[in-house]
């Protein structure tokens, strides 16, 4: 049976952390500030953009929200980031993705300047990620590896297994593993015997869009399973990539969804912006 790894929890310790530190930095005259753009009305997007409002207020950040109209043109949505960049009292940029199909995201995260990008897709900032060298980790990855640490479980010398490759999920999370001195394999929907490479894994990252579809034979006894997944069932309720239930007696770790990886998305940007003020301070 496995132990469930509380997101709830280990998020509340991260934001803990972030606001005993931002207390100290208020001290010395300054406030970490975060910028968040949202671009039209998509309803989920909505929701994240409030959440990460209201963890701004819970660790003591200043925040800035733009909500744009569905028709913003890419030059307003570059000048606002412009401006944004130059702006003192602001030490991380956040344009909510997805953004409308008429705009380039491509252009916008380029444009953010790299020290103000706390989602960590400037590709300077993902550069720097893969030669190890870096001031920000990507929002999920960060939060699954600490997650990953909350078990006491070492990753040294651990195969651990990534199915999915995104640009912000699979592709971080297997060199965030790799930095740690995991051997690691990304697998992805093309994936030759996927059961065979999964069930070896001691630790599983499960980061593909689709409901439930790791299952226990996928699993090696006693492994650490994170779902990154976010989908609906087929009664609509909330689920993630792994199939908790029939997972759940095999592994030694698992996630649950909601309540896993979730709430450390938001605490790890908390954490990618506090690092962000530090260092426009000159404070290490
Ligand atoms: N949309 C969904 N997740 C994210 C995220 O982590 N960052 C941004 N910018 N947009 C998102």
């Amino acid at each position: 049976m496995a132990e469930i790894i509380s997101g709830k929890v280990v998020s509340a310790q991260v934001r803990k952390r972030v606001a005993d530190e931002t207390a100290k930095l208020k001290e010395k005259g300054i406030t970490p500030g975060l910028a968040v753009i949202i671009v039209g009305d998509d309803p989920a997007s909505q929701v994240y953009v409030k959440n990460k409002e209201k963890a701004c207020d819970e660790v003591g950040f200043y925040s800035e929200k733009y909500a744009l109209p569905a028709d913003t043109t890419q030059e307003e949505l570059n000048a606002l980031v412009k401006q944004l960049n130059e702006k003192k009292e602001i030490n991380g940029i956040l344009c909510q993705l997805p953004l409308p199909s008429h705009l380039d995201d491509k252009e916008v995260i380029n444009l953010i300047a790299p020290i103000k990008d706390v989602d960590a897709f400037h590709p300077e900032n993902v550069g720097a990620i893969m030669i190890g060298d870096y001031h920000f980790l990507p929002c999920t990855p960060a939060g699954v590896m600490e997650l990953i640490h909350s078990t006491g479980v070492s990753v040294e010398g651990k195969k651990a297994v990534v199915i999915g490759r995104s640009n912000i999920v699979g592709k971080p999370m297997a060199m965030l593993l790799l930095h740690e001195n995991a051997t690691v394999e990304i697998t992805h929907s093309k994936t030759q015997n996927l059961s065979e490479i999964t069930s070896g894994a001691d630790i599983l990252v499960a980061a593909i869009g689709k409901a439930k579809f790791v299952k226990s034979d996928m699993v090696k006894e006693g492994a650490v399973v994170i779902d990154v997944g976010m989908n609906r069932d087929e009664n609509g309720k909330l689920c993630g990539d792994v199939d908790y239930d029939d997972v759940f007696d095999k592994c030694g770790y698992i996630t649950p969804v909601p309540g896993g990886v979730g709430p450390m998305t938001i605490s790890m940007l908390m954490q990618n912006t506090l690092t962000a003020a530090k260092i426009q301070n000159g404070i290490d």
